[in-house]
């Protein structure tokens, strides 16, 4: 643990099948205006809906709603609940959803009372908020984004084809409390719930693959990931064990609640390329990670051998007996590989729509980060995505 940081994490969690029972508990500390905020209808489909807005009258609270929050949430989306929330008067966002509705809410909160237009304030000038914020509270439905613990808020602006987060250095726009009731999740598509393993692995991946100090975080990161690789094997096969979804929820909670980065300068690369794929494409954000990942990560196996050693032996029990040291991580790559097909994911990008044209466009649209093993240039992200359309 070479590094210097703080580390400070606001957010109330309630965890299990009772959780919500908290929800009026933590409603009496706000003012009665609240915005429920939700997707596109699975809550009222698996009845949360009607639980949660039974407990918001029963604590006598004015309900406004924005509905119809989409995957991927657009800034003319964000525009809309901007106004809905200035009209209210808002004193809480109540996020129901994934981490689509979550995200949302954040940027909703740091936006209803600026003056400037969030976009270009928020997530082209990465500027934090100099006015008054709106609380956010969270009752989490899908699993994978840590939007319920973190300041991480993504927006997608489709007329530029950008998708663009922005973690938010001002801890008090963390959800103010998250309720997470591994039940909630037992509704998701299997397509959504692998997805959503698949963006806990790599989030903790992300952080995993940067320095060469040894550092407790990497082996929180290798016990995380061990537990997400065997649950998902279980919640896959038998999506409707409790043990085993539940024991995801709260290892994507950790995977990006900003533990596991401390001491870290952390890499977010595919992230980065994933986003740009998004922004063309609107596919699903777990689904775009998987895609670039394997191209990404032979591509930068060279520059950070020891540790992808290290991955190979500690998180898929590869046995270096015999092997040379690039052997070794190769194979670890690819027992993640077959994890990854044994799961259903999109191993590539051509079937989540990206076409040769759009190739320098989502490069062009990749923010390059310094903190991996290797600086990319941008004929390196093309060739990455070239090689990400045919895996
Ligand atoms: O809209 P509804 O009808 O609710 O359906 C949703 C949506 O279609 C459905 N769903 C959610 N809970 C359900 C359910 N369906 C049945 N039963 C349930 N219990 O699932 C679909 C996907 O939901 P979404 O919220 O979009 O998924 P996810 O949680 O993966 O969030 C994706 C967004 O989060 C951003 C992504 O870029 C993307 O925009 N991220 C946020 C991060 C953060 N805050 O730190 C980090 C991540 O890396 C990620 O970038
Ligand atoms: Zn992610």
């Amino acid at each position: 643990m070479l590094g210097n940081f703080s580390y400070c994490n606001p957010t109330k969690l309630y965890f299990g099948n009772d959780s919500l029972n908290y929800l009026g508990t933590e409603l009496q500390k706000y003012g009665k205006n609240v915005v429920l905020i939700y997707g596109g209808g699975s809550i009222k489909k698996n009845g949360i809906y009607d639980e949660v807005v039974s407990i918001l009258k029963d604590n006598d609270k004015n309900i406004a709603e924005i509905s119809g929050v989409m995957p991927n949430p657009t800034t003319n989306k964000l525009y809309e609940g901007i106004d809905i929330a200035r009209r209210h008067n808002a004193d809480l966002l109540l996020a129901v959803g994934g981490g689509s509705v979550c995200d949302y809410a954040k940027a909703v909160s740091v936006s209803v009372n600026c003056s400037d237009d969030p976009w270009e304030k928020y997530y082209i000038r990465f500027e934090e908020p100099d006015c008054t914020i709106v609380p956010v509270g969270c009752v989490l439905t899908m699993v994978g984004t840590g939007s319920e613990m973190n300041a991480g808020s993504v927006i997608t602006n489709p007329l530029t084809k950008q998708k663009i987060g922005h973690v938010f250095a001002d801890k008090s726009i963390m959800p103010r409390f998250s309720i997470l009731n591994p039940n909630y999740t037992l509704s998701l598509p299997h397509y959504q719930m692998v997805a959503g393993i698949y963006d806990i692995f790599n989030h903790i991946c992300e952080q995993y693959f940067s320095g060469e100090d040894d550092c407790t975080s990497d082996y929180i990161s290798e016990g995380l990931m061990r537990s997400v690789i065997h649950s998902s094997r279980i919640a896959n096969k038998d999506p409707q064990n409790y043990e085993a979804r539940s024991n995801l929820m709260w290892a994507a909670t950790w995977a990006l609640n900003t533990l596991v980065s401390r001491g870290k300068s952390t890499d977010w690369m595919i992230h980065m390329i994933g986003q740009s794929v998004g922004a063309y494409t609107n596919a699903t954000h777990g689904m775009t990670l998987a895609a670039v990942s394997l191209p990404y990560y032979r591509h930068i196996l060279p520059y950070g051998l020891a540790k992808f050693k290290r991955f190979a032996v500690n998180v898929w029990n590869i046995d270096p007996e015999g092997k040379s040291d690039k052997e070794t991580a190769e194979a670890g790559l690819e027992a993640m590989a077959s994890w990854m097909r044994e799961l259903g994911l999109v191993m590539n990008t051509s079937e989540l729509g990206v076409t040769d044209d759009m190739i320098e466009g989502i490069a062009d649209g990749s923010i390059i980060l310094p903190g991996g093993y290797k600086v990319l240039e941008h004929d390196e992200i093309v060739k990455i995505l070239k090689e990400s359309m045919y895996e």
